[in-house]
């Protein structure tokens, strides 16, 4: 296994490993902003990747509990709603393929999606501050290199750590056109060193190892 680029924060609580399907995200305060960004959802499987997305938001948020909770929550709920108003064709041309990282594509959804955070979360009730809290977190959250605070890094974390679960693994991978083998190398190689929080490499490590085995990737390739 690749040494660790970064220094992972770390917690003192119990990490919970088990499958994410254990324990959806909790509660229905965020039902509004949900129903608020439906026609977003359905873009770039975003209705697969947010909800699983929130769900490992929130086991971070539970292990780190000095961070904002709701802050972290909303922003991994709005965070790639922006590739709904971007034009489909593109994402595929150019948002997964070359240098994808830095593709113009990937500029506009997280513009687009600081919009629409402006747009929904004034009428329901979110004040001016919470809202620029968000929008700086979804604001290069996959161009800008570095995390700015504890909230942006379990934005992050949760952003990458849906992809290594079975259900991650098999959008993802027809993304960048892999097979699920291919793809789950990829996933210990290139996004596993990424992460910044010791729980969330600690969950990507089980979820991979329960992935590889349901999938037999060892004989799939
Ligand atoms: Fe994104
Ligand atoms: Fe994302």
């Amino acid at each position: 296994m690749p040494a660790p680029s970064v220094t992972r924060l770390t917690t003192d609580l119990p990490v919970d490993t088990s499958p994410i399907v254990c324990t959806p995200a909790a509660g229905t305060d965020l039902d509004d902003i949900w129903r608020a960004v439906i026609p977003e959802t359905r873009a770039r499987s975003n209705d697969v990747h947010l909800p699983i997305s929130l769900a490992y938001a929130e086991r971070l948020c539970a292990v780190h509990p000095e961070a904002d909770a709701l802050v972290v929550r909303v922003a991994i709920l709005l965070h790639d709603t922006g590739w709904g108003r971007v034009d489909e064709a593109r994402i595929f041309a150019e948002g997964f393929s070359g240098d994808w990282r830095k593709a113009q594509i990937r500029f506009e959804h997280e513009r687009q999606g600081c919009l629409i955070a402006r747009e929904v979360l004034p009428p329901l009730g979110y004040d001016d501050e919470f809202v620029e809290r968000v929008v700086a977190i979804i604001d290069g959250h996959d161009t800008r290199p570095d995390s700015r605070s504890l909230e942006d890094s379990l934005v992050r974390d949760a952003d990458r750590l849906w992809r290594f679960d079975h259900a991650g693994i098999a959008v993802a991978a027809g993304w960048f056109g892999l097979d699920p083998a291919a793809y789950a190398d990829r996933l210990e190689v290139e996004i596993l060193p990424e992460l910044l929080t010791e729980a969330a490499h600690t969950m990507a490590v089980a979820d991979l190892a329960r992935s590889r085995a349901l999938l037999k990737t060892g004989v799939l390739r």
